[in-house]
């Protein structure tokens, strides 16, 4: 059987290791197509269960001269839908159907001035001439069985090529990134007049869809239990199982004691109030800070705080008769990062995710997030009607301040913290560069003291630092150019405001070397 005889349900993208794959997937996501993304290895059976209208084959660092260089399964070509290749996924057309691809003299990499030479449904609507980028050493230098050349660069004859028939088409360079400003048109020409894949996707036909699939997974009488950190993640995913299962979901709210000024408030106001979740506020933070007190470790924090989660969330959950599912707010690229052709990822730290607690707890999983990309997420939620200010807000780590104090926490200093970092927060937001930046936050230096004169008086006090980023995922980033009077406001406010405190410094190491947390 042929894809094409059932009922289609996305654009394939296959992985063959490139680092654009995912952006592929995020323009095609804008032009409202619907795609997966699975590792060039997918089996026939996963290619079959994600019902393509057609296949994308992505570039790949890979060479297909190199001995066991990746391969997609042959049932790619027997599907009976279209297929695209980008640069490597262009040479593997070429070389597997008998064409040659030779090693380029000299690699070619950067922008190239394409021109079209052949009427292609691929470049319908196109110039004669587009922008486009380039970045292969390989490239095709003799076509076989049925493809011709639709268009070339002055270093690539065979910049562009198809087979009508079979509908097959490559093309040597990046439609995915910026540096091909009309590279969209050339996938939208793939999705919806190749292909003919006309469906769909926005933000109400997905919160339609997702509702429909979370009833069927959680059935009539299911419950749901689900961990609410107050973050946009958890919050979107609880506020859609509520609108499939209402009040059959529970959501718990642990209060560590480390969150911010106004963190509890906010779920408290957004999630049970507005948007009228089933919430429990436990508040354990003295438990939290026992079990805190003298530790300086990082990594010992973070266990004791993981730990004492679970234990705190176990014991509420278990309260409630009859849960069998769990909720978690995992995001499409944790689900490609543990199937990519590069195996899990070892960026992600373990201490990132919430761990532990679905295999601990043996509940079934609910994750109806799964498919989506962080900036989906803000736009589902604004479809749901969760508050702006919840849905901008910057990340905010698991074990909250415990690791912004740094060395030992206590109360004091956690208040001083708090303080500091509810002065920083206004005025960035009053300077309206707190939705420029991707995180910005204060930490704290209590083993750091200096000396100031205040008033009269010489002062020997702490030193709090303000750290800004800008940052696309959080895995590289670099420290925010904030303006000299924005600092200069949060600077004099601080160690006005703020008792204990008399000196503010401003961080300017980017990730790497220096992670964005302090610890
Ligand atoms: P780093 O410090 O590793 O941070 O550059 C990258 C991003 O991850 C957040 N982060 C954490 N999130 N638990 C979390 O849930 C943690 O232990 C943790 N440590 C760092 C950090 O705030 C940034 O957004």
């Amino acid at each position: 059987m042929t894809v094409a005889a059932s009922k289609t349900g996305s654009i394939l993208i296959l992985d063959f290791g490139s680092q654009y794959t995912q952006l592929i997937a995020r323009r095609l996501r804008e032009l409202e197509v619907y795609c997966e993304i699975l590792p060039y290895t997918a089996s026939r059976q996963a290619i079959m269960a994600s019902r393509p209208a057609g296949i994308i084959l992505s570039g790949g660092p890979a060479s297909v001269h190199e001995k066991g260089s990746p391969r997609p399964d042959q049932f790619v070509f027997e599907a009976g839908v279209p297929v695209l290749g980008i640069c490597y996924g262009m040479q593997l057309l070429v070389e597997l159907h008998g064409g040659t691809v030779a090693p380029s003299k000299k690699r070619e990499y950067g922008h190239a001035d394409l021109e079209i030479v052949a009427d292609s449904p691929l470049f319908a609507d196109l110039p004669q001439h587009i922008q486009v980028w380039m970045s292969h050493g390989d490239s095709a230098s003799r076509l076989h069985n049925g493809f011709r050349v639709d268009a070339r660069t002055g270093a690539a004859p065979y910049a562009a090529i198809s087979d009508e028939a079979k509908r097959q088409y490559g093309i040597q360079f990046h439609p995915e990134v910026v540096h091909t400003p009309l590279g969209a048109k050339v996938l939208e020409n793939f999705a919806r007049r190749i292909c003919r894949f006309d469906k769909r996707w926005s933000m109400a036909s997905l919160l339609e869809t997702s509702v429909a699939a979370i009833r069927a997974q959680v059935g009539e009488r299911g419950k749901v239990v689900c961990a609410l950190s107050g973050g946009v993640d958890s919050s979107v995913a609880a506020a859609l199982i509520a609108k499939a299962i209402g009040s059959r979901l529970y959501c718990i709210y642990v209060d560590t004691g480390l969150g911010r000024h106004g963190d509890r408030e906010r779920a408290e106001k957004v999630l049970g109030q507005e948007l009228n979740l089933n919430l429990k506020i436990v508040d354990a933070s003295k438990l939290f800070l026992g079990r805190l007190k003298g530790v300086s470790d990082p990594e010992r924090k973070r266990k004791i705080i993981g730990k004492t989660f679970i234990e705190v969330f176990d014991k509420e959950a278990k309260r409630i008769k009859g849960a069998t599912f769990l909720a978690q707010g995992t995001l499409y690229p944790d689900v490609i990062e543990s199937v990519s052709v590069h195996g899990p990822s070892a960026v992600i730290k373990s201490h990132h995710n919430v761990g532990g607690l679905p295999k601990k707890m043996k509940l079934n999983l609910v994750e109806p997030l799964r498919m989506l990309f962080k900036d989906e997420v803000r736009r589902l939620g604004k479809e749901i009607g969760i508050s702006s200010d919840l849905l901008g807000a910057h990340p905010f780590p698991g074990p909250g301040l415990a690791i912004r104090v740094l060395g030992a926490v206590t109360p004091e200093l956690l208040k001083t913290l708090r303080d500091a970092d509810l002065i920083m927060r206004e005025e960035l937001k009053n300077a309206g560069w707190y939705d420029k930046v991707w995180q910005a936050f204060v930490v704290i230096l209590p083993s750091v003291r200096s000396v100031g004169v205040m008033g009269d008086g010489r002062t020997y006090e702490n030193t709090v630092v303000v750290r800004s980023v800008d940052s696309r995922d959080g895995m590289t980033a670099d420290w925010s150019r904030l303006p000299y009077d924005l600092m200069q406001k949060m600077s004099s406010r601080i160690v006005g405001e703020v008792k204990g405190v008399n000196r503010v410094a401003y961080d300017i190491s980017s990730k790497p070397p220096a992670t964005i947390e302090w610890e």
